[in-house]
Order: C-alpha cells, then structure tokens, then sequence
C-alpha cells in the first residue's frame, strides 16, 4: 500500500522542527535580528529570507564541501551556493592564483595572455569558437538575447515555461493554468509586458515550437539543456535534435544556458549530448565562486555581428561593462578550470550523485513514497509525485511547498543544507560517500516521522 502523508501531522512536525532550528540558532537570531537595522528584511540579498528556516543561519566559514554556522555546527553543504560553489567552497588551485592575482592589478579594461588560455578551453570544452566575459550568467544571457536581436533584426526571443536564465526581463514567462502566456508570478516592475517582448512554450512540446517560430519574427530560442530550476526536467529523447532543426529552419539562433547543466560533465549538457548551439552562456561556478561568467558562439554568428557592429558605440550599446574580463575573473576562471573542475573532479562527483539518488530511492521503494528521484551529472533531487514531469508546468503544478520546508528543515536540523526552492543535492569534489550516506539516513528518519 502507498504511504499516505497526513497533513495535520506534517504541520505538528514542522513546529517542532522550527523550535529546534531556534534553540539551535540563538546567535544566527541574534545577528538577523540585528541585521534589520541597515539591511533590508535583515539580509544583504532578498532570497536569503526564503530558506525553510525561521531565520536564516549566519555562516561563520564555508570550506570544501561544508560550512560552519555562527553558532559552531558544522553542515554538510548539498547547495553549495546553489551551483556558485559545485566546486566546493574556496578551492586551492582557485584561491591561490586570485591572491597571486590580487598582488597584481584587478581590474584595468585590458586584455591579459589569461584571456587566450580561458577562451581556448571553452573552445575545447563546449566546440565553439569565440568567447566574451560578463559579470554574472544574467548578464551573459542578457548580452545573448540582444546580441541575437540585433543580428536577426527580429524581435521576439522565445523561452519555455517556467525557465529561469536570471533576472532576465524577457524571461520570467509562463504559461498559465488558462493556457496563456503571461508574466511569472510575482515578476518585480517590469519595464513592459513579457507578451511583447517574448514567446513561450512548454519544455519538450515540439508542435508549439514549430508553430510559434513558423512566422520568423523570434530571434533566438534560449533554453537551459534541461531544466533544472523548476526542479530537474529531463529533454526526450529526440527533442533536441528537433529543437536544432526547427531553429535551423526558421533562421532562429539557439542559446544553450549551460549555468546549472554544468553538472553533466566538464563541457556540460552540450558535449556529453552533442548539441550545437549557435551560442552559450555559463556562469557562476566556473570561477570557483568568484564572480563569472562567459557566452561563446559560432563563427557564423561572429561574421554576423561583425557586419553589423559599431565600434564607435560599442561602450554605449548595451553589451559589456567596465569590470567585466577583468584579470581577477580570468585569474579565477583560467585555475578553476585547470585544476577543479576537471574530468578528475567529475569522475568523482557523478558516481557520488548516482549514490545519493540511490540511497533516496532505497527508502522511497522501502516506504512505498508515489515519489521519485532525479539526477542530471553530480545533480540529484526527489520530487514528492509518481512520475517525472514532462515539462515546467506539470512541475510546477507539483510542488509542494510545506513538504518541502519540512524536508528542508528536517535536514538542516541535523546538520545537511539542501538547495533551496526544491529538494536538490548538487555534489562537490570534496563531498564524501560518508557525506551522501548520512543524507541517506536522515531523509530515512524524515520519512519514518512523516509516515511512520
Ligand atoms: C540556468 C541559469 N542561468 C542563469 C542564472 C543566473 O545566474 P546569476 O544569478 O549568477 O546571474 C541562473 C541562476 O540561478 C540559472 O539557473
């Protein structure tokens, strides 16, 4: 018989959780009750209120693949930044060339010889040719979308349904539950309505791509590989390579962010599945938690925007920015790809992440759970539904956001820090098995107090 998850007795559960998490935290309290003098909400970054905590916890240090609280537990660190840090926290290699950078010059809105060493890996690692470095994978994706306006001289962009590429305005798109598109709920002031400036449609629906490129007013399709801020939403089988020939066929580039996909291997999705995008964008752990990111494209997309660039207002067009490549990014980047995120670190990770959804799935089976367990590379995560979803919105429709905090909370109380917004695991190079099997363990124990 499947195991029925009663809601009184979840809520009963959470309030003891919550009373734990205090008495646990009483400097963590303190400290965020303090912040709220000067810091907005008591945080320097507005999501930070949304852990499943009552408070969030106040780090002390975070090294390899664990942090330290203010108040002196240890965790085990399955967020790591939520991808900032798949390296692990302050790795070596990285840390040293940024002190040696640091010694150096900073930032001089000029080129250095790292430049060649970074952009020549990328090339190697994801099969395109050219490369330009943004601050941050928003940017980067910003930088992608306009690039590919001003090529095409179309309009539209279009995105799927519940995708997340930053705080990128034409993004925040879904479809809503009366089949229209609309802005994301909760989207912040935006400049103007997301209808006009985008298309969107569910992740794997391949007859509302084609019917929505057909017209040949949308300058680029950008898409994670797979989804995976909606939960992780795996592509079937054929669906990019009908992606590829549809974009091909209506003249419409294709952006492959690979921010999160970064977790299937060294050349994330891309290589291990043989995509060809006409451009890419990636950011956050490729420099080790330094703040980075890179968009590469083709050498036909390079011929295009050299017909139609301004050199005299390139400062002024809406690409770029003064600290963006600057030598501590490069630094960063050039030692992190070398030295951590490497086939090494992956042959480690990803048998790691097959371990982690293993040990889930044994208590799932052993608990009869109508849950499942998903992983993409050293990414795992469960989702409280029987089957896995088909796309954004199917996921969406799924969540279940106080089983969530309570698995969240339950976790943390005995020292493992989940990703947020959903029960991801992300595996850092430092994780150990021991690691893994003590999540194992403790998801064991939630479920036994959910269900038992
Ligand atoms: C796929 C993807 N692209 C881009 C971003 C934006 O990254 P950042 O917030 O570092 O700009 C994110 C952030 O979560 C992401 O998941």
């Amino acid at each position: 018989m499947t195991a029925t998850i009663h809601r009184r007795k979840l809520h009963e559960l959470l309030i003891a959780e919550d009373a734990t998490f205090a008495e646990r935290h009483p400097r963590s309290r303190e400290l965020f009750e303090q912040a709220h003098a000067h810091l907005f909400d008591g945080v320097p970054m507005n999501w930070m209120t949304r852990w499943a905590s009552p408070f969030p916890v106040f780090v002390q240090e975070a090294r390899g693949p664990n942090f330290t609280c203010v108040d002196g537990h240890t965790y085990v660190d399955f967020c790591l930044g939520d991808t900032g840090a798949m390296t692990g926290h302050s790795p070596e290699p990285t840390v040293r060339a940024v002190r040696n950078q640091l010694e150096h010059g900073i930032t001089t809105m000029l080129p250095s010889d790292t430049a060649l060493w970074v952009a020549e890996e990328l090339n190697r690692r994801f099969g395109l040719p050219y490369w330009q470095v943004a601050m941050t994978a928003t940017d980067a994706n910003r930088f992608a979308l306009r690039i590919a306006r001003h090529v095409t001289g179309r309009p539209k962009i279009l995105a799927f349904s519940w995708c997340y590429h930053g705080t990128v305005d034409e993004t925040f798109i879904t479809i809503r539950p009366d089949g229209k598109a609309g802005a994301r709920p909760g989207n912040v002031g935006p400049a103007v309505d997301v209808n006009v400036t985008t298309k969107v449609v569910e992740f794997n629906d391949v007859e509302a791509l084609e019917k929505a490129l057909a017209p040949g007013d949308v300058a680029a399709v950008i898409a994670e590989p797979a989804l995976t801020n909606i939960g992780i939403v795996l592509p079937e089988p054929g669906f990019h390579g009908l992606l590829r020939r549809i974009t091909r066929e209506t003249g419409t580039l294709l952006i492959i962010d690979e921010t999160h996909t970064i977790c299937a291997g060294p050349g994330g999705y891309t290589r291990a599945h043989g995509l060809q995008p006409d451009m890419l964008t990636i950011g956050k752990t490729i420099g080790g938690g330094i703040p980075c990111a890179v968009y590469g494209f083709t050498q036909e997309v390079a011929d295009r925007i050299h017909a139609h660039w301004d050199y005299q207002t390139s400062d002024v067009g809406g690409i770029g920015g003064t600290l963006a490549g600057n030598a501590l990014q490069l630094a960063a980047m050039r030692a992190t790809l070398d030295h951590v995120l490497n086939e090494a670190a992956y042959s480690r990770t990803i048998p790691l992440a097959e371990r982690f959804a293993e040990g889930v799935q044994s208590v799932i089976d052993e608990y009869e759970l109508p849950w499942i367990v998903k992983r993409l590379g050293c990414r795992a995560e469960y989702w409280p539904r029987p089957r896995a979803p088909r796309n954004g919105g199917e996921a969406a429709a799924a969540e279940d956001p106080e089983l969530d905090r309570f698995m969240h909370l339950f976790t943390l109380n005995r020292g493992i820090l989940m990703t947020p917004f959903h029960n991801m695991a992300l595996i850092a190079p430092g994780t150990s098995e021991a690691d893994v099997d003590r999540h194992s363990e403790v998801f064991r124990q939630a479920v036994a107090a959910l269900v038992g």
